[in-house]
């Protein structure tokens, strides 16, 4: 059979592809510490279980509106105001079935074939790949460790061209886990907006990410750019990858044209994760998933802690997604080669920065540590155990 030239054009995401030959070890008797994939092990909070549970024995789980139950709508839009100040009309909020089909929508809704799009590197593999499958001619802006591995302003202006059309910026960031300065995200949205040029801000991760000095949480992009495309899900914050169940906030004028996108590409999101994601929002639901975000940031601690003690650079510390973005050059190692030896040499599942983008790409590796302490403990001292056979110890971090 013929493949199409676009589906040919899309690389594995190696992240799910090291998972694999993870299984695969595991299948053959191995033990394996799986900290390649950046997926909660917590699961949903148990009022979204209970309530799940519920709506499955008193509802006949028809299909929903394409843009989602409208009370789960007014709901997130409740989110908004009292977690981050900010006020939202439901009607601008669109359920989808994952922020994955939120991105569907919004690329579907913005790109035209040849439209240039600024992209940072590294950023998460299939944002772009959405963006390359609507033809957008996407620019990967090469960031390092001196902007947080983020886009800025003085990059955006930088790479700027007549043909750019829009800004795809994810904030805190999957590889690194690191945010851009609100101060700097408030700038480039300034200046794209300024040139007609659209921004989609995926903030997938935006609820984990530690607050301000005076305790604030950190801010949504829509406290200061209103007409921004705001990517979010209930994933990472909520627990609930599998129940694939997020949602986009858009302008007013581009509600009917997701509504569309969505009615054909796949009619709604489910049902069931809907009106089981209403729990989400109950103050005890949210207690619980303030005490997981404290449990990832102990977490961060314990891995840094450990990254440093095994002689492992970490070149920006995360402050938001649950990912450690690791420099293994002084191991002699590239990437690729320093994941496979991780891999079946120490049996823990990492990332390999190559999946991110290509700046700096053959030189980090990702690690997740949304795993249960214990794992990462294992996995931590696994690695230690590793690197001690490439030369490297404690110690030798910079
Ligand atoms: C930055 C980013 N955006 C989007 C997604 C997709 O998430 P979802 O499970 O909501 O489809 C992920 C998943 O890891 C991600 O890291």
């Amino acid at each position: 059979m013929k493949f199409s030239a676009r589906s040919q054009a899309i690389s594995p995401f190696l992240a799910m592809e090291f998972g694999k030959r993870a299984a695969a070890l595991e299948a053959a008797g191995r033990s394996v510490v799986r900290l390649n994939i950046g997926e909660p092990d917590f699961g949903a909070p148990p009022q979204v279980l209970e309530a799940a549970a519920e709506v499955a024995r008193s509802t006949p789980l028809t299909y929903t509106a394409a843009l989602g139950l409208p009370a789960l709508r007014e709901a997130i839009a409740g989110f908004y105001l009292r977690a981050h100040g900010v006020r939202v009309d439901a009607q601008r909020i669109v359920v989808t079935a994952g922020a994955s089909a939120a991105l569907l929508l919004v690329t579907a809704a913005l790109v035209d074939p040849g439209d240039e799009v600024l992209v940072g590197d590294p950023s998460y593999p299939c944002n772009r790949q959405f963006l390359a499958g609507f033809g957008a001619d996407v620019r990967l802006v090469p960031t390092d460790a001196s902007t947080r591995f983020q886009l800025d302003a003085a990059l955006v202006r930088a790479h700027w061209s007549a043909r750019t059309r829009g800004l795809m910026i994810a904030t805190p960031s999957n590889p690194t886990g690191t945010s851009a300065p609100p101060a700097q995200l408030r700038a480039m949205c300034e200046f794209a907006r300024e040139r007609g040029a659209w921004r989609v801000v995926d903030e997938i991760y935006l609820d984990l990410a530690d607050g301000d000095a005076s305790g604030r949480p950190a801010p949504s992009v829509l406290a200061f750019d209103d007409e921004a495309v705001v990517i979010n899900s209930f994933s990472k914050y909520f627990g609930m990858t599998g129940w694939r169940l997020g949602w986009c906030v858009v302008p007013p004028d581009m509600v009917p044209v997701v509504e569309r996108l969505a009615q054909n590409y796949y009619i709604c999101a489910s049902t069931l994760a809907q009106h089981a994601a209403l729990a989400c929002f109950s103050p005890e639901a949210i207690a619980v998933c303030e005490q997981r975000r404290a449990e990832f940031a102990a977490r961060r601690r314990l891995v840094l802690e450990g990254l440093r003690e095994a002689g492992l650079q970490v070149p920006v510390e995360p402050d938001g997604a649950f990912y450690v973005y690791i420099d293994v050059g002084p191991t002699g190692l590239d990437a690729m080669r320093f994941c496979e030896r991780a891999l079946d040499e120490a049996g823990v599942a990492l990332t390999p920065g190559n999946d991110f983008g290509e700046s700096g790409a053959s030189r980090h590796v990702r690690l997740s540590y949304a795993a249960s302490r214990e794992q990462l403990h294992e996995g931590l001292r696994r690695l230690a155990g590793f690197v001690r056979t490439l030369g490297l110890g404690p110690g030798s971090a910079a």
